[in-house]
């Protein structure tokens, strides 16, 4: 497959496989080697580059990234952030000064990040380095060099890159549109769809699958829109999570702090959120809080579309209710809920995958509960609503005897098991604790997991 794009200023036009990754070929072409592979599963980020393309600058996992997933795309690899007359970047200047570079496996793929959020203006540095590892010294230098930067200007070529853009084709094979998508999938149907490949790119990086078919959804524009209306939000199934968390923050800002945790700023800039629902996941971060909303799927086989509960999508452990050739076209969100939370328990604040991802929302109305709808992932093998728990509560005064007096539910929906992420008795003592914790909030305590409380 042939993609154009632009690597470091320079119009560049490359015949790959659809799976070959952006990392090799960078490293093994190109030589390029200033990005590195360390992990090779979007963990550690010594691979980060710069992408821009007409949508903003993102700071990406090249090691899953496929190649056609830049056509029409600026990329900036590490030896291309410094100025053209070889002047180093203001990230790289600072990394200097305040003797932040370490070793030359992570500070390229700091350096690249750095450079995004300086790009942008960003200055959550802690969210913009997460997805940043280094096992070795101490981040403080790293992020007093990203405060240093961020009022320099930025440099030229990041407007010329994007200026750039507007006259790169980037690949005619890949589809535009969902019609076209759907047509693709029709003629096909065992065609694999690639979204954002942070699932589908660790079956090539690590399982070395061959995966057939494939088709990539991310230059359908259609698939990337987000409409809000008085009462819902209806979000395509390629909008990124990182898009969708900046969308849902002032609707759902519990919801948006959770997100704040998915994965790493590269992994939620890749990640869809079509791909976190339709991979099926007991452990995806967004379905529990999207069934806690009531949320409605939009599923489309050729022409042909129907609107499902996100709930009801979700069968069994590796099931799900889509059939061949069919896909996820969006997902609406109802918005007004006031009481939803939604907690994420992992090991890792950041970067991690969630042990158990509980959502509550719960109305309560003169001191009586009148609704209730909770949902988790990791106590089950599919996103699972706590029926029992929801019956036990509603009609029932809103106290903490109510809440114990429901102790006895949470056993009856769940059943999870023990891994190694978490037993199967801290699971559920855990999920019990965070009703709990939902009510100290419903009554004004504040809570914090980063904080450790008498
Ligand atoms: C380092 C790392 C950290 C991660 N952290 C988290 C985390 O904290 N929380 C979390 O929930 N997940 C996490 N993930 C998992 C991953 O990011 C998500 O599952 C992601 O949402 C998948 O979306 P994608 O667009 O990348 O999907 P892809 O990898 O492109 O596809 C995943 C699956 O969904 C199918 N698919 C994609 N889009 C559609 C569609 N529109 N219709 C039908 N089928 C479709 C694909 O065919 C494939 O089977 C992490 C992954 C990595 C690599
Ligand atoms: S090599 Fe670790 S994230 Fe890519
Ligand atoms: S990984 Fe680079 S200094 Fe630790």
């Amino acid at each position: 497959m042939k993609t154009t794009f632009l690597l470091n200023g320079e119009t560049v036009t490359a015949e790959t496989s659809e799976t070959e990754t952006l990392l090799d070929w960078l490293r093994l072409t190109q030589n390029l080697t200033g990005t590195k592979e360390g992990c090779n599963e979007g963990d550690c980020g010594a691979c980060t580059v710069m992408v821009q393309d007409v949508q903003g600058i993102r700071a990406l996992n090249a090691c899953i990234l496929f190649m056609p997933q830049v056509a029409g795309k600026a990329i900036r690899t590490v030896e291309g952030i410094r100025g053209d007359n070889g002047a180093l970047h203001p990230v790289q200047q600072q990394m200097v000064d305040k003797h932040g570079s370490q070793c030359g496996f992570c500070t390229p793929g700091f350096i690249a990040s750095m450079a995004t959020a300086h790009a942008i203006g960003a200055t959550d540095f802690n969210d913009r380095l997460a997805g940043n590892l280094c096992r070795c010294t101490g981040y403080a230098p790293i992020i007093r060099a990203a405060e240093a930067a961020a009022d320099a200007p930025v440099p030229a070529w990041v407007a010329s890159d994007r200026a750039a853009l507007d006259t790169l084709i980037g690949s005619p094979e890949l589809p535009t549109s969902s019609d076209a998508l759907a047509a693709i999938l029709t003629e096909q149907p065992d065609t694999r769809i690639i979204a954002g490949g942070t699932d589908v790119g660790l079956w090539v990086t690590k399982q070395m699958r061959d995966l057939g078919p494939v088709v990539f959804l991310h230059a359908c524009e259609d698939l990337k829109q987000i409409d809000i209306t008085d009462t819902e939000m209806r979000v395509g199934a390629g909008v990124s999570v990182e898009t969708l968390r900046e969308a849902i923050a002032p609707h759902y800002p519990s919801f948006a702090e959770m997100l704040r945790r998915y994965g790493s700023t590269q992994v939620r800039s890749a990640a869809t959120i079509g791909g976190n629902i339709a991979n099926g996941s007991p452990i995806g971060d967004s379905p529990p809080a999207l069934i806690a909303l009531d949320a409605q799927l939009h599923m489309r086989k050729g022409d042909t579309r129907r609107t499902i509960p996100l709930e009801d999508f979700f069968i069994e452990y590796g099931k799900q209710d889509r059939a061949a050739g069919e896909f996820v076209e969006a997902i609406n969100i109802p918005l007004g809920a006031d009481g939803l939370k939604v907690y994420k328990i992992s090991k890792r604040f950041d970067q991690d995958i969630s042990a158990l991802c509980g959502a509550f929302n719960i109305s309560v109305n003169d001191g009586k509960v009148t609704a209730a709808r909770i949902a988790f992932g990791g106590m089950a093998g599919t996103p699972k609503r706590a029926t029992h728990v929801e019956v036990a509560l509603i009609g029932a005064p809103w106290t903490m005897e109510t809440i114990e007096a429901a102790t006895d539910a949470w056993a009856q929906d769940f059943t999870p098991l023990s891994d190694m992420r978490a037993s199967a008795e801290y699971r559920l003592d855990v999920a019990r604790n965070l009703l709990t914790r939902y009510f100290a909030e419903s009554q004004g305590t504040t809570t914090s997991v980063l904080e450790v409380q008498p």
